[in-house]
């Protein structure tokens, strides 16, 4: 175990200035994410080694030098420069997980633009919403996704570019729409990158509450501060990995550590853009050597599912260390992984907010299955009681998890809604909403989130955002949603709903309407069940009771319903 101890020694005496020196980055110069991942890389005489193996699907493979890299995001930056975008505008990536994804997340950061990824599975509606709310210039998207911005573009008038990448000539293009094509474009050798500082917009993600529409979380490049270092020492990557993010960066993990993290590091990494299935996933593993594998609970019960026998049945030697964001990562997922694989999941918590792992179960420290871990070094992480919010000093108790703020890679605000931002703080501490405890050495257990956000697979979902959108529907009256337990997923959504007159409830009606909210919102956003009723429970003041549904979604104790209205 030479990694003994390690956690202990890099938490006394811990300092941010760590990675500001190995990143050679001094206070109040120049600081910008897209020169760190691609041309400082080639600086430090790494311009051949591949920064990227990409597989699409249908077998498409291509590779990428960090030279390739840092050209490909100086041809973008220089195309949307000379289109007109400036510093502090905000270019919508609506991608699959493509190279041109990638390689236009350094563009746009580059000319000094903030990113706003986008899940390219959104339907009109959700992109609507988000794309309304940073006020967006341009949209960088492929063809494919190109109706759903059609349809809202009427009602965006910021929005006045829409770069299509794999542009066909043979097709007309329509008002505000632009093809840019990277095969084409004459790679721009010099390029003059925005002087970004390190308090300057880069990325906009975009996350869900229980009320309202989603949040805008903006950060600055100085994350990449943490990024950097949580990236090397908490997924612990080394020069000769083939490092695996099996995030999309429509999320906060693809960016944070499936783009910033590893590459600002030089490491080569690699993505499958091919949809899930067992056998594709070992596979990958198994093709490309991979040695560190970064991934979900979701997946990683998908994969026990498909059972042990298939795992023989690959080579996946290669793999040295395991890690998991998004979920709560179960025991049993964590003694299968060692069976299997020799190897443990080590367990990452953070959020969209945070920007970078927050708790985790450190390289070398025992792992306990279940818990999340203890707090990165230079994190300060507690539970506060829900009435003072103190720090409950006492082990086991249940709190809400929180953490003193002033780490590099946190938010700084939410896009537009101040308001919102600072409910997020109280007596100094950034409230995370979620509940865990602490046992006696300091390590967290997670219970479950403070709020209705529903954790479908690892993505949030606002009950809010699905209960409006169904009542876009004309059959639909009243609506409430709430999670409902799943083997897989954890968590999926259930819509309970009213119809109005005239709508027969059946079958038919169901799947109108989960296509409905699927095409609107998204694959991950639809209802897996709906249940017909005749009234929803409601207060007395009229507020539908989602509490009560949920309770008998997960079978719990109704508890007080003294406020439910009488019939
Ligand atoms: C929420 C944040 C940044 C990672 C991707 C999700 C839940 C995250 C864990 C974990 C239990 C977890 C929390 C958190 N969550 N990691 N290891 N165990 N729950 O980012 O979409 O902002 O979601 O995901 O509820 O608040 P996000």
């Amino acid at each position: 175990m030479s990694n003994f101890g390690l956690y202990e020694d890099r938490v006394r005496n811990f300092e941010w200035s760590v990675a500001e020196k190995e990143l050679e980055y001094t206070d109040g110069n120049v600081l910008n994410i897209g020169w760190y991942c691609s041309d400082r890389i080639c600086l430090k005489g790494k311009a051949d080694k591949t920064a990227l193996f990409y597989e699409g699907f249908g077998g498409i493979k291509k590779q990428y030098s960090f030279n390739d890299i840092r050209l490909a995001g100086n041809t973008i930056g220089n195309f949307l420069r000379n289109i007109g975008i400036k510093n502090e505008d905000r270019v919508c990536l609506f991608l699959d997980r493509i190279p041109e994804l990638y390689f236009s997340f350094l563009g746009v950061l580059k000319i000094g633009a903030i990113v706003q990824p986008l899940f390219s599975a959104f339907g009109d509606e959700s992109l609507f919403v988000r794309l309304e709310n940073a006020q967006t210039k341009a949209i960088i998207t492929q063809r494919k996704h190109l109706s759903k911005v059609r349809k809202v573009l009427e009602r965006l008038p910021n929005l006045e570019f829409i770069v299509i990448v794999d542009h066909n000539k043979t097709k007309k293009l329509e008002s505000r729409e632009l093809p840019f094509s990277l095969q084409e474009s004459k790679p721009v050798e010099n390029f003059e990158i925005y002087p970004t500082r390190a308090e300057s917009p880069s990325v906009l993600h975009y996350t869900s509450g229980t009320t309202g529409q989603p949040k805008g979380v903006k950060h600055v490049h100085y994350s990449i501060i943490s990024q950097y270092l949580t990236a090397k020492w908490v997924l612990d990557l080394q020069e000769d990995d083939i490092y695996w993010c099996t995030a999309d960066p429509g999320w906060v993990t693809g960016t944070s550590y499936g783009i910033i993290g590893p590459w600002s590091l030089g490491i080569t990494q690699c993505v499958l853009d091919a949809g899930f299935s067992a056998q594709a996933w070992y596979k990958f593993i198994e093709d490309y050597r991979i040695t560190m594998w970064y991934s979900a609970p979701t997946a990683i019960r998908s994969l026990m599912k498909a059972g042990e026998d298939i795992v023989s049945d690959f080579d996946l030697s290669s793999l040295r260390h395991l890690a998991s964001v998004g979920e709560p990562l179960n025991s049993e997922a964590v003694i299968w992984s060692q069976k299997m694989f020799g190897k443990l999941f080590h367990d990452t918590f953070w959020q969209t907010e945070t920007g970078s792992i927050m708790i985790t179960n450190f390289p070398g420290m025992k792992v306990k299955p279940g818990s999340m871990g203890k707090s990165f070094p230079g994190i300060t992480g507690v539970v506060l009681d829900a009435k003072k919010y103190e720090p409950i000093t006492e082990p086991g108790q249940v709190g809400l998890i929180a953490f003193k703020p002033g780490w590099p890679a946190m938010m700084r605000s939410y896009w537009n809604n101040e308001e919102k931002y600072r409910e997020k703080f109280i007596n100094g501490w950034y409230l995370t909403g979620d509940r865990s405890s602490i046992d006696s050495e300091g390590y967290f257990w997670f219970v479950g989130r403070d709020d209705d956000v529903i954790n479908t697979g690892g993505h949030l979902v606002s009950p809010f955002e699905v209960e409006s959108a169904l009542l876009e529907h004309p059959a639909v009256g009243e609506s409430a949603v709430v999670a409902k337990p799943d083997e897989i997923n954890m968590e999926v959504v259930k819509a309970f709903i009213t119809l109005k007159p005239g709508f027969n409830p059946g079958p038919d009606l169901e799947l109108e309407i989960m296509n409905f909210i699927r095409k609107k919102l998204s694959p991950i956003a639809m209802p897996q069940s709906i249940e017909y009723m005749e009234k929803l429970p409601k207060t007395r003041s009229g507020k539908i009771m989602r509490r009560l549904l949920h309770a008998k979604e997960w079978g719990e104790d109704i508890g007080d319903i003294s406020t439910l209205e009488n019939d």
